[in-house]
């Protein structure tokens, strides 16, 4: 089983390569083996819409190169005709034998499908390898398929007393360029960044990306010349009592209010009916403070930096918790370091 897993390793090197472009599709990478072990080809899926990663791998080769011959995928091969045929179909067409996949496939129309093709038509399927970290690699997939709604993701970088900004609303830079560059990383990662209107006030952020989610309640960022409106697919949120301006390429979503606050259940609802399968919040402690609660994961940077004042913003506001057993608990995944500073990364506790 161990060298399946290093094969299983270059699969999820291969299925990053579509980050970012294969939404609502997973991630996917797949490598083969001739009968004699050795590599003689490789695919991932780039796109949504395009082919699927076994595909791309067999078509650059010959079934004579692929005969008797192991295809190892971090997902079930596909059984049914969606964008493009079934993958499974190719696998056996090509005679391959044996067939190592990572995870099965959630998504109901295939899973156990793929695999019980394969097998009918005599081939060798080894289920499981590496399963946790295939998981992990398509969490956004998974919570789509299974749970049929975004996946919601929160960035913060704090300071070690977890403030985002002085008492001045200074926040510039908390953390280091490197932490930066990795913050873009991971906005690419998710299908839309979401922030607030009180942070484009404070920050005017370019926050480049494809899809911006923008919470401005009462309209009161400037829609034409704010740099965050100047690139990308804009929908903005606000209240549905308001008359919606009549600003063009810009998609103003009424939206209902809670206590003079904006419905995120509502907003997060409706990203998912608009095919926005994640979001990544990048906000202020009292944005955090209500989206928190729908948070699925946290990517909180850490700048060895002290402010000490109790007027500085904070990264979460407004939940007035009085007791430890009230508190919203996560669970530790990873840290990375982007020195000076650290990247915490956590689950909701009961992932
Ligand atoms: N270090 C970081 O990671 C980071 C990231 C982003 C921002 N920041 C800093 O955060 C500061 C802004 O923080 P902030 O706490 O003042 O603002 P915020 O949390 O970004 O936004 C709060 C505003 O969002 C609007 N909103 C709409 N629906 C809401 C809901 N359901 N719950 C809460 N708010 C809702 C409200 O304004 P309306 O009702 O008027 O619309 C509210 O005042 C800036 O200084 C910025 O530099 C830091």
């Amino acid at each position: 089983m161990k060298q399946y897993e290093t094969y299983m390793k270059k699969c999820f090197e291969l299925a990053l390569k579509g980050e970012g472009g294969t939404s609502p599709n997973p991630l996917v990478g797949c490598v083969v083996l001739n009968r004699e072990g050795e590599i003689v080809s490789e695919g991932f899926h780039a796109k949504y819409g395009e082919n699927h990663a076994e595909r791309n791998a067999l078509l650059k080769i010959t079934p004579e190169i692929a005969n008797g011959g192991t295809l190892i995928v971090n997902l079930e091969p596909c059984s049914h005709y969606g964008k493009t045929p079934p993958c499974a179909d190719l696998i056996i067409e090509y005679g391959i034998k044996k067939v190592i996949i990572g995870m099965r496939d959630v998504n109901p129309i295939v899973s156990g499908n793929g695999i019980k093709k394969l097998t009918d038509a005599g081939i060798e399927v080894v289920e499981g390898i590496l399963e946790a970290e295939a998981k992990k690699l398509n969490e956004i997939f998974i919570t789509n398929q299974k749970e049929k709604r975004t996946f919601v993701a929160l960035k913060t970088a704090t300071t070690l007393d977890g403030k985002i900004a002085t008492s001045t609303g200074d926040s510039k830079w908390i953390t280091s360029d490197k932490a930066r560059q990795e913050v873009k990383r991971i906005r690419y990662k998710y299908d839309a960044i979401l922030t607030s209107s009180s942070t484009i006030i404070a920050d005017n952020p370019t926050m480049e990306h494809r899809n911006k989610l923008i919470l401005d309640r009462t309209l009161k960022t400037d829609f034409k010349n704010a740099d965050i409106y100047k690139s990308g697919n804009i929908h903005v949120f606000f209240d549905e009592t308001l008359p919606p301006p009549e600003i063009p390429d810009i998609n103003f979503i009424p939206t209902p209010t809670i206590k003079e606050k904006l419905d995120i259940e509502f907003i997060i609802k409706k990203a998912y009916e608009i095919g926005i399968m994640s979001i990544l919040a990048e906000c202020g402690g009292k944005l955090n403070g209500s989206i928190i609660d729908y948070t699925d994961k946290i990517y909180h940077f850490i700048a060895p930096k002290i402010i000490s004042d109790n007027t500085a913003k904070s990264a979460f506001d407004g939940k007035d918790i009085q007791f430890i057993k009230d508190t919203l608990n996560f669970k530790f995944d990873e840290i990375k370091t982007f020195e000076p500073d650290i990247m915490l990364t956590y689950y909701k506790a009961h992932k």
